[in-house]
């Protein structure tokens, strides 16, 4: 949050500051230090109309027709047939509000001791939260309880390995995996810089997986003058949610079996109908005009191959068999299904923007000089989210952070000072240790869990550099492995002459490091943080009143999470009545449209495994039925709510046994 020079931060050393170490965050002294800085920076709540959506500046040489792959998006997002199960689509663990709202089967492993069967079938209860039990949820002071190192995911596919047969499937065993993070909203997502908890997905695409510029080997065939394949790197900025969406469909626990490569899902694909066993409502904003209801599925003549072809340029798909064939046989366009798979989900996802919640009604409404729209209670929450630093992490109308108003584009705003309206990826922050620290803008560690549990931000990649700009920027130039993160740039006030510029060897602020996820829909996306430990907004806000759970946590190499967590993440002393203002406050960030499925958050039917019930051959896999919703809205959406007691009579019944469209079940 602080954009502090180290230079200033040293002459307020010679001052009342505390030495590196003595330094007590909780001192009141701290808090009018930190804001006085802040105040300067960052803007406060807003409309989300009119902030700039991203759309990659080259898209013109791969899309011909964004109208067609919006299409293809929505559909191929919401397509069970393109998990290795012919069950688990993406928007299994993100059909409700673009989360993940499931109880049973949803539990991973943090610890050593632990028995997979048991936990990913459990039934999660209410009294199981928070994960991290204070012994006085006021004053983390007294320790905790109890704490549990799991995490509440979603559940993946069974584990199985890829047979290579064109149907997509394979040999499985056990029961389904769950990811090691919760599932965050897909909703607003297009407006982050890097995507995921730990920002992996990468801004620039390459056409490929998720590395960027990382992964200096991923090419991609492309047709020159008719008769003519060269390989070559695709560089397409302002795409990270095309970077991520090519990572789960070839992820071993969420929807692959082993050994599926992004060109196998092309190749079983590329022929067949967009869901084929789903019901499309034929009002559907995208997918209506060419839904084939009251059969299942869009019309019978439309593949995907075919909406390929008219989505995308040529030269990715028009090569001819003679003139290429891959290592492995794949045509040009199985081999390039992962530049289709990501932009196409990139256009889907950029439609989803809630942009009409009633705190953006009270903003447009007194822009137009109306009366504000929050009652008493609401006014009284803002204060104390502008008060107790919530703002200065959440910030602007994305209420979130590591958004491209901060990092790419800059922003004008008259309240703020004009040096500091300039994007910045990577800047420094005083730490709860009073250490000055360069971080990645937007990503924080607020204590929630021991950092070397997960490093978040804080890894290494797959090749060996570090995922954090600001531990690129501060390393030798010889220990980064992929050269051309060093002629990426990477904005900050220092090469703006604003700050001292950042030196080799600075120490950081990244290890267990997350993204500042946007606080829109939060009433709607339960259970929260990475490690979904919390499950009501009120144990959240407890959780910062009493300066986070794990702050004074030392690693066993003795690295101290103190030096890693913002001055401005310390005891707030919040009164009952404030709690629940500031709930009420967060409530005003939901877009009733999310919650009554209306355009465009309306989608197809989904069957979304759901637990394990009883059966005359033994346990099979259930499922809830996510009915096809239109243009208009249907029934609002079912929120996460664990019950207060494990029994077994919840489990949900089998929904009339099986899939009406004949869906294998698996055990
Ligand atoms: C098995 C459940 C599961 C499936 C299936 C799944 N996701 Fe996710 N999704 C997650 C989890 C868990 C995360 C957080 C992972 C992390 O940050 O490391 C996530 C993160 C995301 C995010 C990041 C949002 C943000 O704030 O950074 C987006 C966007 C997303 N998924 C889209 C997709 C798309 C597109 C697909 C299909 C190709 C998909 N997901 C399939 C569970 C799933
Ligand atoms: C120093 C930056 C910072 C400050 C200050 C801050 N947050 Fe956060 N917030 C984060 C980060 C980072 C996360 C994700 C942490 C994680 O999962 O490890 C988060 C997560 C959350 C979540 C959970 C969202 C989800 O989808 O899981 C809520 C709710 C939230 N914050 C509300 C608040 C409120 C209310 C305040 C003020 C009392 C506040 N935050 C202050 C950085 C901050």
């Amino acid at each position: 949050v602080i954009n502090s020079d180290a230079s200033a931060a040293e002459a307020h050393r010679d001052g009342p500051f505390p030495r590196e170490g003595e330094c007590n965050i909780d001192d009141p002294f701290f808090n009018r230090y930190k804001r006085s800085i802040v105040k300067d920076k960052n803007i406060g709540p807003g409309t989300l109309k009119g902030v700039h959506i991203p759309t990659p500046k080259n898209l013109d040489e791969f899309v011909v027709d964004r109208e067609a792959a919006l299409v293809l998006g929505k559909a191929l997002f919401w397509d069970m047939q393109v998990g290795s199960d012919g069950v688990q689509a993406c928007a299994s663990c993100h059909y409700s509000a673009g989360a993940d709202p499931r109880t049973q089967g949803q539990v991973s492993a943090g610890g050593k001791t632990f028995n997979d069967q048991v936990v990913a079938l459990q039934e999660l209860s209410a009294s199981t939260f928070p994960l991290n039990k204070p012994r006085d949820v006021t004053d983390r002071g007294f320790g905790l309880l109890s704490s549990v190192d799991d995490v509440v995911g979603s559940q993946g596919v069974v584990p199985g390995v890829f047979n290579k047969s064109p149907e997509g499937h394979g040999e499985t065993t056990g029961v389904r995996r769950v990811t090691q993070r919760n599932t965050p909203s897909v909703i607003n997502s297009v407006l982050y810089h890097r995507n995921f908890w730990d920002g992996r997905a990468e801004a620039i695409f390459n056409g490929v997986n998720h590395s960027g510029l990382r992964d200096r080997k991923a090419l991609l065939p492309r047709l020159v003058g008719g008769n003519t394949v060269t390989l070559v790197q695709v560089r397409i900025p302002d795409a990270s949610l095309a970077s991520l969406a090519v990572a789960p469909i070839v992820d071993t626990v969420e929807m692959s079996f082993e050994g599926r490569t992004t060109s196998d899902i092309g190749r079983s694909l590329m022929k067949r109908t967009p869901l084929a066993r789903q019901l499309v409502d034929p009002t559907d904003s995208v997918l209506g005009q060419y839904s084939a209801a009251p059969a299942q599925g869009l019309h019978p003549d439309i593949t995907y191959e075919k909406l390929i072809k008219q989505a995308f340029v040529a030269n990715w798909w028009a090569a001819r068999t003679d003139l290429y064939r891959d290592e492995h046989g794949f045509s040009q366009i199985e081999r390039n299904f992962s530049l289709f798979f990501g932009l196409a989900i990139r256009e889907y996802l950029a439609t989803l923007v809630s942009d009409d919640a009633k705190i953006d009604q009270h903003f447009d409404g007194l822009a137009k000089g109306q009366p504000g729209l929050l009652n008493e209670a609401e006014q009284r929450g803002a204060k104390v989210f502008e008060q107790n630093a919530c703002q200065d992490c959440h910030n602007g109308p994305e209420f979130a952070g590591s958004v491209y108003r901060t990092v790419v584009t800059g922003f004008e705003n008259p309240k703020v000072s004009p040096s500091f309206q300039h994007p910045e990826e990577v800047e420094r922050m005083t730490t709860s240790d009073c250490g000055v620290r360069i971080y990645d803008q937007g990503f924080y560690n607020i204590g929630v869990r021991p950092f070397d549990e997960d490093l978040g931000l804080g890894a290494m990649d797959d090749y060996g550099n570090p995922l954090s700009a600001a531990r690129i920027l501060t390393s030798r130039p010889q220990d980064i492995k992929s050269k051309e993160l060093l002629s990426d740039s990477y904005p900050n006030l220092g090469e703006k002459g604003l700050v001292k510029p950042f030196r080799i060897g600075e120490p950081t602020a990244v290890l267990g490091t997350f993204k500042i996820p946007s606080l829109r829909n939060v009433a709607l996306t339960a259970p929260y943080f990475h490690t979904g430990g919390y499950a009501t907004l009120e144990q959240v806000v407890q959780f910062y009143n009493r300066g986070g759970d794990y702050r004074d946590y030392i690693s066993e190499d003795g690295i101290s999470q103190l030096s890693m967590i913002d001055l401005g993440v310390g005891k707030l002393g919040l009164t009952e009545r404030e709690i629940a203002d500031l709930v009420s406050f967060l409530e005003t960030f939901t877009d009733e449209r999310v919650v009554n499925q209306e355009a465009p958050f309306d989608h197809p039917e989904i069957f979304v495994p759901h637990g394990v019930g009883p059966s005359a051959d033994g346990p099979v896999q259930t499922f809830v039925h996510i009915p096809a919703v239109g243009a208009a809205g249907g029934k609002p959406i079912t929120l996460f709510s664990p019950q207060q007691t494990v029994n077994p009579a919840l489990i949900p019944e089998p929904l009339g046994a099986k899939p009406t469209n004949g869906i294998a079940i698996t055990r």
